[in-house]
């Protein structure tokens, strides 16, 4: 008998405390029926569906010609933090000089290293809901505590800022939020942000992560930076990467500009994960940040024609409510209407089952709003060509109108 073989493996309790992402468990479930013969269309994807770019991509090929293949620095190589310190110039108006980047194996690692840098067993962190799958388990990783505030439909998933002092506690140690939103393609406007900073500056023990991956991926005009309003800039960790702006999931690169002392941190931790990240994708992050948008600007329209598609092919559903997302390739729609309902002798009482129903029922893959800390929601991602968004939708009409 092997070691793995062996019963009772005694796993250590941080495992317990975290599960697996539901987005990853409900795409397995699509591509089982998906074997079996199954007409699957997926809509629980979490990247977008077009090529990296040439020009990055070249880019990559050239540094392994030229031999870029050693150890790189822990933060990252400097050609790539100085590319990250002039886009954060560019973009955002933020100013982070070199030594207040970290380069890491993707946003989802940058966010990891934040917290375990920052929260101490007990402390406690501000998540609004619905939030990116991954903070409630990275904050539980880090014993921190988590305290949610509750957002809906009608407030366009967003908090207020009485909703953010009402929640802010002496325990307090961090704030964690996307924008735009995933799962709820929200984005907050600059006065929104704004109204945020000006409770921040109230509590500058309080930091703010600030999750900005989806920046490119806007339908209403200029990305904003919290860390950009009032006077929060020292409270904030502003997190962004490559992925989903310039179709590099793959690649694994992300990164974080703060103060120093975070930036240090975040460095020493990773110092001892992961070292610095592989150095190909560096260089082809480089290419990325320093060279034509042209590509991701045509992706960014390509989402907005889909969304638009969505939204006129779901404006006369019975039973769902839909905010407008301004940005990311995620629907939400509250889909609570349905609850109680039943077909095939199956009755449906919360989000996981109208998901599994949609699957069963018509091969469609979405992912339960429960996974995003909102019971009553389903996550569609429109990550996937015209037809393919054009036929689900058709579908989940279908099985919808069968609930009685
Ligand atoms: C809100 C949000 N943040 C971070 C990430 C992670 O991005 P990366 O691929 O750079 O790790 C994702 C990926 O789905 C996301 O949706």
């Amino acid at each position: 008998m092997t070691i793995t073989e062996k019963k009772n493996i005694r796993l250590a309790d941080r495992i317990s405390r975290i599960s697996e992402s539901e987005t990853i468990a409900m795409a397995k479930l699509g591509r089982a029926l998906g074997a079996e013969g199954k007409k699957v269309i997926s809509l629980s994807f979490g990247e977008p569906d077009f090529f990296t770019p040439d020009h990055i991509k070249e880019a990559a090929i050239a540094a392994i010609n030229n031999n870029n293949t050693f150890y790189t620095p822990v933060a990252g190589i400097p050609e790539l933090r100085e590319a990250i310190s002039l886009k954060f110039k560019r973009d955002n108006n933020l100013d982070y000089k070199t030594d207040q980047i970290v380069v890491s194996t993707g946003a989802k690692n940058s966010i990891m290293n934040t917290v375990l840098a920052l929260v101490n067993p007990g402390d406690e962190v501000i998540i609004p809901k619905p939030f990116w799958v991954s903070y409630e388990d990275m904050v539980s990783l880090a014993e921190g505590i988590p305290v949610y505030i509750d957002t809906d439909v009608e407030a366009d998933y967003k908090i207020t800022p009485q909703q953010l002092e009402d929640a802010i506690t002496p325990k307090t140690k961090m704030f964690i939020f996307s924008s735009p939103n995933n799962p709820t393609g929200s984005v907050y406007t600059k006065t929104e942000l704004e109204g945020l900073a000006a409770v921040f500056e109230k509590y500058p023990y309080v930091y703010i992560v600030s999750d900005e991956i989806y920046e490119h991926i806007n339908f209403v005009g200029k990305h904003e930076s919290i860390a950009a309003c009032g006077n929060v800039y020292p409270q904030v960790i502003t997190v962004n990467g490559v992925s989903k702006g310039f179709s590099m999931t793959g690649w694994r690169i992300g990164y974080i500009g703060a103060a120093k002392e975070i930036a240090f941190a975040c460095e020493k931790l990773q110092s001892q994960f992961t070292s610095g990240t592989n150095s190909i994708a560096q260089r082809a992050a480089v290419a990325a940040l320093t060279g034509t948008l042209e590509p991701t600007e045509k992706m960014r329209l390509a989402f907005m024609k889909r969304r638009d598609l969505c939204l006129s092919l779901m404006k006369d559903m019975d039973g769902i409510k839909l905010n407008n997302p301004d940005g990311a390739f995620y629907l939400f729609p509250d889909v609570s209407s349905f609850f109680g309902k039943s077909a095939d002798g199956k009755t449906i009482n919360n989000s996981q089952d109208l998901c599994m129903y949609l699957l069963n029922k018509v091969y469609v893959v979405t992912v339960a709003g429960s996974a995003f800390g909102n019971e009553n929601c389903i996550r569609m991602s429109y990550a996937t060509n015209e037809e393919n968004l054009r036929e689900a939708i058709t579908r989940i009409k279908s099985a919808l109108s069968e609930l009685k």
